[in-house]
């Protein structure tokens, strides 16, 4: 019989490199962190044309009759909704706090009390972000048919269809939610005693196919709002060209 390992801690008994999936998670969101904080500190303008970057959606600059505004006025929204959610939890709780690292490996720190105190209370705050992010959703569709739409003419640009794939992304997201998946169908005690909550099962049951994939929409829009705001950004010094693609 082998030897029983002299540590208090249990064994690693995972044979697969667990360690892969937090340490590329804590790399890449460290990356997004990090553009996040120098596009919304260090520019106040996210309109190139008809494009909006999705940071500075909703555009507040043109409701108040300014020309710039702070992208934080609104971006922290998308931003408080994305860092409270239930799927990206895990993997920051995961990739920066090793609270644990992933399934059967043991905690770094045997002080982790969950979510009960700040910062990590706040989460508790997702539902909200819920429904202002259905707020910026609308937007983020007005958003992508504008980008269609240039001078009083349709207008078939390659930033046209970043910005649409950006809003299905976003909207994919926000819809798979689970706080929204309890939105809709949570709460009932009786899903077919009444016509109403017959609905809500119908919808609670297509988001609850939505929401299998919350995770790949997390990564995937994630990935479209960066690239959609690095596309107008470059796009505004002038460093790219936006081709027409018909
Ligand atoms: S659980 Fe991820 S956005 Fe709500």
């Amino acid at each position: 019989m082998a030897d029983m390992p002299s540590s208090s801690k249990p064994p690693i008994a995972r044979e697969s490199p667990w360690w892969l999936a937090p340490n590329v998670t804590l790399v890449v969101f460290s990356l997004f962190v990090l553009y996040s904080i120098w596009e919304i500190f260090g520019h106040n303008v996210g309109r190139y044309q008809n494009y909006l970057s999705p940071y500075f959606s909703p555009d507040v600059g043109l409701w108040l009759g300014v020309p710039w505004i702070p992208a934080l006025l609104v971006a922290w929204i998308p931003l408080g909704f994305r860092a409270s959610c239930y799927y990206y939890r895990r993997e920051y709780y995961r990739g920066f706090f090793r609270e644990p690292a992933a399934c059967g490996i043991p905690d770094r720190s045997r002080q982790y009390r969950g979510e009960t105190r700040p910062p990590l209370v706040w989460n508790n705050l997702h539902r909200y972000f819920l429904y202002l992010a259905l707020v910026v959703v609308i937007f983020l569709w007005k958003d992508a048919v504008d980008a269609f739409w240039y001078q009083g003419h349709l207008d078939l640009r390659l930033g046209s269809f970043i910005l649409l794939a950006d809003a299905i992304l976003l909207s994919l997201y926000t819809f798979s939610c689970h706080a929204f998946r309890h939105l809709v169908g949570g709460g009932l005690d009786c899903f077919s005693c009444q016509n109403r909550a017959r609905y809500r099962y119908r919808g609670w049951k297509a988001i609850s196919a939505l929401n299998q994939r919350h995770g790949l929409y997390a990564w995937a829009s994630m990935f479209m709002v960066w690239g959609t705001d690095l596309y107008v950004r470059l796009l505004i010094i002038g460093a790219i060209h936006d081709p027409r693609l018909f």
